[in-house]
Protein backbone atom coordinates (compact mmCIF):
# COMPACT_ATOMS: atom_id res chain seq x y z
CA UNK A 1 0.00 0.00 0.00
CA UNK A 2 1.34 3.71 -0.14
CA UNK A 3 2.82 5.43 2.22
CA UNK A 4 0.33 8.25 1.84
CA UNK A 5 -3.13 6.32 2.47
CA UNK A 6 -2.20 4.00 4.83
CA UNK A 7 -5.55 5.16 6.35
CA UNK A 8 -7.99 5.26 4.02
CA UNK A 9 -10.42 3.08 5.00
CA UNK A 10 -11.47 4.53 8.15
CA UNK A 11 -11.72 8.07 6.16
CA UNK A 12 -14.42 10.64 7.64
CA UNK A 13 -17.08 11.65 5.17
CA UNK A 14 -19.44 14.61 4.91
CA UNK A 15 -23.10 13.42 6.29
CA UNK A 16 -24.46 15.36 3.74
CA UNK A 17 -24.22 17.22 0.73
CA UNK A 18 -25.22 20.22 2.03
CA UNK A 19 -22.71 20.09 4.92
CA UNK A 20 -20.28 19.60 1.79
CA UNK A 21 -21.48 22.41 -0.13
CA UNK A 22 -21.27 24.75 3.67
CA UNK A 23 -17.93 23.49 3.99
CA UNK A 24 -16.40 24.18 0.68
CA UNK A 25 -18.40 27.70 0.23
CA UNK A 26 -16.98 28.58 3.55
CA UNK A 27 -13.40 27.15 1.89
CA UNK A 28 -14.16 29.95 -1.02
CA UNK A 29 -16.26 32.72 1.06
CA UNK A 30 -13.73 34.72 2.82
CA UNK A 31 -11.29 37.49 3.14
CA UNK A 32 -11.26 37.15 -0.70
CA UNK A 33 -14.79 37.87 -1.23
CA UNK A 34 -15.78 40.04 1.36
CA UNK A 35 -12.08 42.73 1.27
CA UNK A 36 -10.43 41.88 -1.85
CA UNK A 37 -13.02 41.54 -4.07
CA UNK A 38 -14.66 44.97 -3.20
CA UNK A 39 -11.40 47.05 -3.29
CA UNK A 40 -10.33 45.41 -6.65
CA UNK A 41 -13.87 46.84 -8.43
CA UNK A 42 -13.10 50.32 -6.71
CA UNK A 43 -9.48 50.39 -7.96
CA UNK A 44 -9.83 48.70 -11.47
CA UNK A 45 -12.58 49.95 -13.48
CA UNK A 46 -16.27 49.06 -11.93
CA UNK A 47 -17.90 46.90 -13.05
CA UNK A 48 -14.89 46.38 -16.08
CA UNK A 49 -13.31 43.84 -13.25
CA UNK A 50 -16.66 42.11 -12.32
CA UNK A 51 -16.93 41.16 -15.99
CA UNK A 52 -13.31 40.63 -16.80
CA UNK A 53 -13.35 38.63 -13.75
CA UNK A 54 -16.58 37.09 -14.40
CA UNK A 55 -14.71 35.89 -17.31
CA UNK A 56 -11.86 34.19 -16.17
CA UNK A 57 -14.10 32.57 -13.64
CA UNK A 58 -16.62 30.83 -16.04
CA UNK A 59 -14.13 29.29 -18.48
CA UNK A 60 -10.93 28.62 -16.13
CA UNK A 61 -11.71 28.97 -12.19
CA UNK A 62 -15.48 26.86 -12.61
CA UNK A 63 -13.84 23.66 -14.75
CA UNK A 64 -10.73 23.76 -12.48
CA UNK A 65 -12.74 23.63 -9.34
CA UNK A 66 -14.63 20.16 -10.60
CA UNK A 67 -11.33 19.09 -11.83
CA UNK A 68 -9.84 19.45 -8.19
CA UNK A 69 -12.52 17.93 -6.07
CA UNK A 70 -12.65 15.28 -8.54
CA UNK A 71 -8.90 14.26 -8.03
CA UNK A 72 -10.06 13.94 -4.02
CA UNK A 73 -13.20 12.11 -4.35
CA UNK A 74 -11.15 9.71 -6.64
CA UNK A 75 -8.58 9.48 -4.18
CA UNK A 76 -10.13 9.67 -1.10
CA UNK A 77 -6.71 11.24 0.25
CA UNK A 78 -4.97 14.32 1.35
CA UNK A 79 -3.77 16.46 -1.47
CA UNK A 80 -0.30 14.12 -1.59
CA UNK A 81 -1.77 10.74 -2.00
CA UNK A 82 -4.32 11.96 -4.48
CA UNK A 83 -2.22 12.89 -7.04
CA UNK A 84 0.21 10.28 -5.77
CA UNK A 85 -2.70 7.59 -6.94
CA UNK A 86 -2.69 9.27 -10.21
CA UNK A 87 1.00 8.69 -11.05
CA UNK A 88 3.33 8.40 -7.93
CA UNK A 89 5.24 11.12 -9.93
CA UNK A 90 2.94 13.58 -9.29
CA UNK A 91 2.90 13.61 -5.49
CA UNK A 92 5.33 16.54 -5.62
CA UNK A 93 2.24 18.62 -6.89
CA UNK A 94 0.11 17.81 -4.19
CA UNK A 95 3.28 18.55 -1.86
CA UNK A 96 3.91 21.75 -3.46
CA UNK A 97 -0.17 22.37 -2.21
CA UNK A 98 1.28 21.63 1.46
CA UNK A 99 3.70 24.25 1.38
CA UNK A 100 0.96 26.69 -0.24
CA UNK A 101 -1.04 26.18 2.55
CA UNK A 102 1.30 26.47 5.50
CA UNK A 103 2.52 30.05 3.31
CA UNK A 104 -1.48 30.74 3.13
CA UNK A 105 -1.63 29.96 6.63
CA UNK A 106 1.46 32.01 7.96
CA UNK A 107 -0.77 35.49 6.79
CA UNK A 108 -4.56 34.70 6.60
CA UNK A 109 -4.71 34.68 10.35
CA UNK A 110 -2.95 37.60 10.84
CA UNK A 111 -5.95 39.65 9.12
CA UNK A 112 -8.28 37.53 10.94
CA UNK A 113 -6.70 38.48 14.26
CA UNK A 114 -7.64 42.74 12.83
CA UNK A 115 -10.91 41.60 12.77
CA UNK A 116 -11.16 40.63 16.40
CA UNK A 117 -9.84 43.58 17.17
CA UNK A 118 -12.54 45.60 15.47
CA UNK A 119 -14.96 43.35 16.24
CA UNK A 120 -14.18 44.23 19.95
CA UNK A 121 -14.02 48.09 19.12
CA UNK A 122 -17.31 47.47 17.44
CA UNK A 123 -18.68 47.10 21.39
CA UNK A 124 -16.21 49.55 22.79
CA UNK A 125 -16.05 52.72 21.12
CA UNK A 126 -12.44 53.96 19.46
CA UNK A 127 -13.54 57.75 21.11
CA UNK A 128 -13.95 60.95 20.62
CA UNK A 129 -13.63 61.74 17.02
CA UNK A 130 -11.13 59.09 16.05
CA UNK A 131 -8.56 59.04 13.13
CA UNK A 132 -9.36 55.56 11.91
CA UNK A 133 -6.01 55.57 9.45
CA UNK A 134 -3.52 56.07 12.69
CA UNK A 135 -5.35 53.61 14.86
CA UNK A 136 -5.05 51.03 12.14
CA UNK A 137 -1.53 51.95 11.47
CA UNK A 138 -0.79 51.87 15.50
CA UNK A 139 -3.09 48.91 15.70
CA UNK A 140 -1.20 46.74 13.14
CA UNK A 141 2.31 48.13 13.76
CA UNK A 142 2.16 47.49 17.87
CA UNK A 143 4.48 44.36 18.76
CA UNK A 144 2.28 42.96 20.97
CA UNK A 145 -1.71 43.18 20.52
CA UNK A 146 -2.18 42.04 16.87
CA UNK A 147 0.18 38.73 18.10
CA UNK A 148 -2.35 38.20 20.97
CA UNK A 149 -5.37 38.30 18.81
CA UNK A 150 -3.52 36.30 16.14
CA UNK A 151 -3.37 34.02 18.95
CA UNK A 152 -7.09 33.81 19.64
CA UNK A 153 -7.85 33.32 16.23
CA UNK A 154 -5.62 30.48 15.46
CA UNK A 155 -7.12 29.09 18.41
CA UNK A 156 -10.83 29.14 17.38
CA UNK A 157 -9.07 27.53 13.81
CA UNK A 158 -7.20 24.89 15.74
CA UNK A 159 -10.27 23.91 17.59
CA UNK A 160 -12.81 23.28 14.66
CA UNK A 161 -10.32 21.19 12.90
CA UNK A 162 -9.08 19.54 15.65
CA UNK A 163 -13.18 18.41 16.28
CA UNK A 164 -13.00 16.90 13.25
CA UNK A 165 -14.44 17.03 9.80
CA UNK A 166 -17.99 16.23 10.77
CA UNK A 167 -17.93 17.44 14.15
CA UNK A 168 -15.60 20.61 13.53
CA UNK A 169 -15.76 21.72 10.23
CA UNK A 170 -18.79 20.69 8.83
CA UNK A 171 -20.77 21.54 11.84
CA UNK A 172 -19.85 24.83 12.09
CA UNK A 173 -19.56 25.78 8.41
CA UNK A 174 -23.21 24.54 8.31
CA UNK A 175 -24.03 27.35 11.02
CA UNK A 176 -21.27 29.99 9.85
CA UNK A 177 -22.53 29.86 6.12
CA UNK A 178 -25.88 30.41 6.63
CA UNK A 179 -25.59 33.17 9.75
CA UNK A 180 -23.15 34.99 6.91
CA UNK A 181 -25.43 35.45 4.13
CA UNK A 182 -27.74 36.62 6.69
CA UNK A 183 -25.76 39.08 8.10
CA UNK A 184 -24.80 40.05 4.10
CA UNK A 185 -27.77 40.73 3.69
CA UNK A 186 -29.00 43.14 6.05
CA UNK A 187 -25.99 45.25 5.83
CA UNK A 188 -26.69 45.49 1.92
CA UNK A 189 -30.30 46.30 2.67
CA UNK A 190 -28.90 48.88 5.24
CA UNK A 191 -26.43 50.44 3.25
CA UNK A 192 -28.95 50.51 -0.07
CA UNK A 193 -31.41 52.35 2.11
CA UNK A 194 -28.68 55.47 2.61
CA UNK A 195 -29.55 58.76 1.09
CA UNK A 196 -26.75 59.19 -1.87
CA UNK A 197 -26.01 55.40 -1.73
CA UNK A 198 -27.55 55.25 -5.60
CA UNK A 199 -24.25 56.75 -6.59
CA UNK A 200 -22.25 53.58 -5.34
CA UNK A 201 -24.60 51.30 -6.96
CA UNK A 202 -23.66 53.16 -10.79
CA UNK A 203 -19.98 53.74 -9.50
CA UNK A 204 -20.11 49.23 -9.56
CA UNK A 205 -22.11 49.04 -12.29
CA UNK A 206 -20.69 51.34 -14.84
CA UNK A 207 -18.02 49.88 -16.75
CA UNK A 208 -15.01 52.38 -16.83
CA UNK A 209 -12.53 50.62 -19.12
CA UNK A 210 -9.77 53.09 -18.95
CA UNK A 211 -8.32 51.30 -15.68
CA UNK A 212 -8.44 47.88 -17.35
CA UNK A 213 -4.39 47.00 -18.55
CA UNK A 214 -2.40 43.85 -18.71
CA UNK A 215 -2.51 43.72 -14.82
CA UNK A 216 -5.76 43.92 -14.34
CA UNK A 217 -6.01 40.40 -15.92
CA UNK A 218 -3.49 39.51 -14.03
CA UNK A 219 -5.21 40.60 -10.75
CA UNK A 220 -8.47 38.81 -12.07
CA UNK A 221 -6.78 35.64 -12.28
CA UNK A 222 -5.06 36.07 -9.07
CA UNK A 223 -8.47 36.80 -7.03
CA UNK A 224 -10.37 33.84 -9.17
CA UNK A 225 -7.77 31.53 -7.52
CA UNK A 226 -7.78 32.70 -3.98
CA UNK A 227 -11.37 33.50 -4.20
CA UNK A 228 -12.30 29.80 -5.23
CA UNK A 229 -9.53 28.20 -3.11
CA UNK A 230 -8.02 26.98 -5.68
CA UNK A 231 -4.68 25.31 -7.06
CA UNK A 232 -3.21 23.99 -3.27
CA UNK A 233 -5.47 21.20 -2.50
CA UNK A 234 -8.30 22.61 -0.11
CA UNK A 235 -10.88 21.98 -2.45
CA UNK A 236 -9.03 18.28 -3.41
CA UNK A 237 -8.80 17.64 0.48
CA UNK A 238 -12.44 18.85 1.27
CA UNK A 239 -13.67 16.87 -2.13
CA UNK A 240 -12.19 13.85 -0.72
CA UNK A 241 -14.47 13.11 2.39
CA UNK A 242 -17.07 13.34 -0.54
CA UNK A 243 -18.78 9.71 -0.87
CA UNK A 244 -18.90 7.61 -4.41
CA UNK A 245 -22.27 8.13 -4.08
CA UNK A 246 -22.80 12.27 -4.44
CA UNK A 247 -23.48 13.88 -7.39
CA UNK A 248 -20.00 15.36 -8.08
CA UNK A 249 -20.81 17.98 -10.83
CA UNK A 250 -24.00 19.33 -8.82
CA UNK A 251 -22.21 19.88 -5.19
CA UNK A 252 -19.22 21.31 -6.92
CA UNK A 253 -21.05 23.96 -9.35
CA UNK A 254 -23.40 25.72 -6.10
CA UNK A 255 -19.34 26.44 -4.87
CA UNK A 256 -18.17 28.87 -7.52
CA UNK A 257 -21.95 30.49 -7.48
CA UNK A 258 -22.28 31.23 -3.71
CA UNK A 259 -18.64 32.63 -4.13
CA UNK A 260 -19.64 34.88 -6.68
CA UNK A 261 -22.77 35.92 -5.05
CA UNK A 262 -21.30 36.55 -2.01
CA UNK A 263 -18.40 38.51 -3.37
CA UNK A 264 -20.77 40.81 -5.23
CA UNK A 265 -23.20 41.28 -2.55
CA UNK A 266 -20.49 42.34 -0.17
CA UNK A 267 -19.49 45.02 -3.20
CA UNK A 268 -22.75 46.07 -3.12
CA UNK A 269 -23.03 46.52 0.64
CA UNK A 270 -19.62 48.30 0.97
CA UNK A 271 -19.54 50.41 -1.98
CA UNK A 272 -22.69 52.27 -1.89
CA UNK A 273 -22.06 53.03 2.17
CA UNK A 274 -18.87 54.50 1.22
CA UNK A 275 -20.50 57.08 -1.15
CA UNK A 276 -23.24 58.20 0.82
CA UNK A 277 -20.24 59.25 3.25
CA UNK A 278 -18.39 61.03 0.79
CA UNK A 279 -15.31 58.65 1.22
CA UNK A 280 -13.09 57.39 -1.77
CA UNK A 281 -13.94 54.23 -3.18
CA UNK A 282 -10.52 53.30 -4.85
CA UNK A 283 -9.15 53.09 -1.39
CA UNK A 284 -7.66 49.84 -1.36
CA UNK A 285 -6.97 47.26 1.38
CA UNK A 286 -8.10 50.14 3.41
CA UNK A 287 -11.42 50.13 2.66
CA UNK A 288 -12.63 47.76 5.42
CA UNK A 289 -9.77 49.02 8.36
CA UNK A 290 -9.83 52.44 8.23
CA UNK A 291 -12.92 53.82 5.80
CA UNK A 292 -15.41 51.35 7.13
CA UNK A 293 -15.17 51.86 10.57
CA UNK A 294 -15.56 55.63 9.94
CA UNK A 295 -18.74 54.83 7.60
CA UNK A 296 -20.68 52.91 10.49
CA UNK A 297 -19.51 55.71 13.01
CA UNK A 298 -21.62 58.06 10.51
CA UNK A 299 -24.19 55.62 9.79
CA UNK A 300 -27.64 55.67 12.18
CA UNK A 301 -27.89 51.78 13.64
CA UNK A 302 -23.92 51.76 12.94
CA UNK A 303 -22.92 50.36 16.20
CA UNK A 304 -25.38 47.43 15.02
CA UNK A 305 -24.14 47.23 11.52
CA UNK A 306 -20.51 47.68 12.60
CA UNK A 307 -20.87 44.22 15.16
CA UNK A 308 -22.82 42.28 12.47
CA UNK A 309 -20.43 43.38 10.03
CA UNK A 310 -17.17 42.24 12.01
CA UNK A 311 -18.97 38.74 13.14
CA UNK A 312 -19.62 37.99 9.83
CA UNK A 313 -15.70 38.61 8.81
CA UNK A 314 -14.69 36.73 11.38
CA UNK A 315 -16.84 33.66 10.05
CA UNK A 316 -15.82 34.00 6.54
CA UNK A 317 -12.05 34.21 7.25
CA UNK A 318 -12.40 31.00 9.62
CA UNK A 319 -14.76 29.18 7.35
CA UNK A 320 -11.15 29.66 4.86
CA UNK A 321 -8.55 28.98 7.48
CA UNK A 322 -10.20 26.32 8.56
CA UNK A 323 -9.91 24.74 5.01
CA UNK A 324 -6.47 25.66 4.82
CA UNK A 325 -5.55 23.72 7.95
CA UNK A 326 -7.12 20.79 7.18
CA UNK A 327 -5.41 20.06 3.96
CA UNK A 328 -1.95 19.67 5.96
CA UNK A 329 -3.73 18.17 9.25
CA UNK A 330 -5.37 15.45 6.56
CA UNK A 331 -1.65 14.55 5.10
CA UNK A 332 -0.67 13.69 8.51
CA UNK A 333 -3.61 11.87 9.81
CA UNK A 334 -3.62 9.85 6.44
CA UNK A 335 -0.02 8.83 6.71
CA UNK A 336 -0.97 7.40 10.23
CA UNK A 337 1.71 8.78 11.95
CA UNK A 338 -0.30 11.04 14.32
CA UNK A 339 -4.22 11.46 15.38
CA UNK A 340 -5.87 13.98 14.28
CA UNK A 341 -5.92 15.82 18.10
CA UNK A 342 -1.58 15.28 17.52
CA UNK A 343 -1.39 16.32 14.17
CA UNK A 344 -3.84 19.68 14.83
CA UNK A 345 -1.90 20.74 17.80
CA UNK A 346 1.89 20.35 16.00
CA UNK A 347 0.52 21.90 12.46
CA UNK A 348 -0.90 25.05 14.43
CA UNK A 349 1.74 25.85 16.61
CA UNK A 350 3.98 25.84 13.32
CA UNK A 351 1.46 28.09 11.73
CA UNK A 352 0.87 30.51 14.87
CA UNK A 353 4.69 30.87 14.94
CA UNK A 354 5.08 31.37 11.21
CA UNK A 355 2.41 34.36 11.59
CA UNK A 356 4.69 35.93 14.20
CA UNK A 357 6.64 37.30 11.54
CA UNK A 358 3.78 38.26 9.21
CA UNK A 359 2.48 39.85 11.75
CA UNK A 360 5.77 41.97 12.36
CA UNK A 361 6.22 43.23 8.98
CA UNK A 362 3.52 45.91 9.40
CA UNK A 363 5.92 47.67 12.57
CA UNK A 364 9.17 45.76 14.03
CA UNK A 365 10.13 44.21 10.99
CA UNK A 366 8.64 46.19 8.04
CA UNK A 367 12.41 47.31 6.90
CA UNK A 368 12.80 43.47 5.78
CA UNK A 369 11.49 43.16 2.51
CA UNK A 370 11.80 39.42 0.87
CA UNK A 371 10.82 40.39 -2.77
CA UNK A 372 11.54 44.04 -3.87
CA UNK A 373 9.27 46.50 -2.10
CA UNK A 374 7.22 43.93 -0.63
CA UNK A 375 7.33 43.01 3.13
CA UNK A 376 7.16 39.70 4.85
CA UNK A 377 3.21 39.61 4.64
CA UNK A 378 2.75 41.15 1.18
CA UNK A 379 5.33 38.49 -0.23
CA UNK A 380 3.89 35.54 1.56
CA UNK A 381 0.79 36.83 -0.14
CA UNK A 382 2.43 37.20 -3.37
CA UNK A 383 4.29 34.25 -3.32
CA UNK A 384 1.07 32.46 -2.49
CA UNK A 385 -1.48 34.35 -4.32
CA UNK A 386 0.38 34.76 -7.65
CA UNK A 387 2.67 32.17 -7.98
CA UNK A 388 1.87 28.83 -6.22
CA UNK A 389 -2.03 28.59 -6.85
CA UNK A 390 -1.73 29.55 -10.21
CA UNK A 391 1.39 27.16 -11.15
CA UNK A 392 -1.03 24.67 -8.94
CA UNK A 393 -4.08 25.26 -11.10
CA UNK A 394 -1.66 24.68 -14.44
CA UNK A 395 -0.55 21.47 -12.99
CA UNK A 396 -3.89 20.55 -12.07
CA UNK A 397 -5.33 20.95 -15.77
CA UNK A 398 -2.25 19.30 -17.11
CA UNK A 399 -2.68 15.96 -14.45
CA UNK A 400 -6.46 16.09 -15.37
CA UNK A 401 -6.31 16.73 -19.15
CA UNK A 402 -2.77 14.68 -20.15
CA UNK A 403 -1.80 12.82 -17.63
CA UNK A 404 -4.26 10.98 -15.50
CA UNK A 405 -5.54 7.89 -17.70
CA UNK A 406 -3.48 8.95 -20.77
CA UNK A 407 -5.83 12.05 -20.71
CA UNK A 408 -9.12 13.40 -21.17
CA UNK A 409 -10.97 12.10 -24.07
CA UNK A 410 -14.37 10.18 -24.40
CA UNK A 411 -15.28 7.68 -27.36
CA UNK A 412 -18.25 7.11 -28.77
CA UNK A 413 -19.39 3.38 -28.91
CA UNK A 414 -20.26 2.08 -31.92
CA UNK A 415 -22.56 -1.04 -32.12
CA UNK A 416 -23.07 -2.96 -35.05
CA UNK A 417 -26.62 -3.76 -35.75
CA UNK A 418 -27.66 -7.35 -37.08
CA UNK A 419 -26.98 -5.90 -40.63
CA UNK A 420 -23.54 -5.87 -39.61
CA UNK A 421 -23.89 -1.36 -40.12
CA UNK A 422 -22.67 0.66 -37.47
CA UNK A 423 -25.27 1.80 -35.26
CA UNK A 424 -24.43 4.93 -33.20
CA UNK A 425 -25.05 4.67 -29.62
CA UNK A 426 -25.39 8.37 -29.21
CA UNK A 427 -25.02 8.06 -25.20
CA UNK A 428 -22.71 5.42 -24.92
CA UNK A 429 -19.74 6.55 -23.78
CA UNK A 430 -16.06 5.15 -23.46
CA UNK A 431 -14.84 6.95 -20.36
CA UNK A 432 -11.54 7.32 -18.78
CA UNK A 433 -10.81 7.24 -15.21
CA UNK A 434 -11.57 10.93 -14.87
CA UNK A 435 -14.91 11.12 -16.73
CA UNK A 436 -15.69 7.72 -14.37
CA UNK A 437 -15.55 9.46 -11.71
CA UNK A 438 -17.13 12.76 -12.10
CA UNK A 439 -20.11 10.76 -13.67
CA UNK A 440 -20.33 7.66 -10.87
CA UNK A 441 -19.29 5.34 -13.71
CA UNK A 442 -21.11 6.54 -16.10
CA UNK A 443 -24.55 6.72 -14.61
CA UNK A 444 -24.75 10.57 -14.16
CA UNK A 445 -25.06 12.97 -16.17
CA UNK A 446 -22.26 15.82 -16.55
CA UNK A 447 -23.61 18.91 -18.91
CA UNK A 448 -20.94 20.40 -21.01
CA UNK A 449 -18.84 17.63 -20.88
CA UNK A 450 -17.27 18.16 -24.14
CA UNK A 451 -16.71 21.83 -23.22
CA UNK A 452 -15.04 21.18 -20.06
CA UNK A 453 -12.23 18.51 -21.66
CA UNK A 454 -12.07 21.18 -23.85
CA UNK A 455 -11.42 23.99 -21.44
CA UNK A 456 -9.12 21.78 -18.90
CA UNK A 457 -6.54 20.01 -21.87
CA UNK A 458 -5.81 23.67 -23.30
CA UNK A 459 -7.65 26.69 -22.07
CA UNK A 460 -6.68 26.28 -18.71
CA UNK A 461 -3.25 25.38 -18.65
CA UNK A 462 -2.35 27.89 -21.79
CA UNK A 463 -4.28 31.02 -20.60
CA UNK A 464 -3.06 30.40 -17.21
CA UNK A 465 0.39 29.70 -17.99
CA UNK A 466 0.58 32.66 -20.84
CA UNK A 467 -0.88 35.13 -17.65
CA UNK A 468 1.85 33.79 -15.51
CA UNK A 469 4.44 34.68 -17.52
CA UNK A 470 3.79 37.74 -18.21
CA UNK A 471 3.68 38.33 -14.56
CA UNK A 472 6.68 36.64 -13.55
N1 LIG B 1 -10.94 31.53 -0.72
C1 LIG B 1 -10.46 32.25 0.42
C2 LIG B 1 -10.88 33.69 0.32
O1 LIG B 1 -11.46 34.10 -0.67
O2 LIG B 1 -10.62 34.42 1.25
C3 LIG B 1 -8.97 32.13 0.59
C4 LIG B 1 -8.46 30.73 0.60
C5 LIG B 1 -9.07 29.78 1.41
C6 LIG B 1 -7.40 30.38 -0.19
C7 LIG B 1 -8.59 28.48 1.43
C8 LIG B 1 -6.93 29.08 -0.19
C9 LIG B 1 -7.54 28.16 0.63
F1 LIG B 1 -7.09 26.96 0.65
Amino acid sequence: MDNDNSQSSNRAHWSSTFGFIMAAAGSAVGLGNLWKFPYLVGQNGGSAFIVIYALLLVFIGVPLVIAEITIGRFGQLNPVGSYGLISPKLKWVGAMGLVTGFILLSFYPVVGGWIIYYLYHSFVSFGENPDYAQIFANYTSNPTYPIITLFIFSVMNYLIVALGVEKGIEKYSKIMMPALLIILLIVTFRTLSLDGSWEGVKFIFHPDFSKVNGKTILVAVGQVFFSLSLGMGAMLTYGSYLSKKDNLFKSSISIPIIDTLVALLATIAIMPAVFAFKFEPTAGPALIFITLPAVFAKMPMGFFISIIFFTLMLFAALTSSISMLEGLVSYITDKGHMKRFGATTLVSIIIFLLGIPCSLSFGLLSHINIFPGKSIFDSMDFIASNILMPFGGIMLAICVGWIWDGGLRYETIIVRNQKGNPDVVTNGYVFNSCLKEITNQGTLNFPFMSAWIFIIKWVAPLVVLAIFIDNL
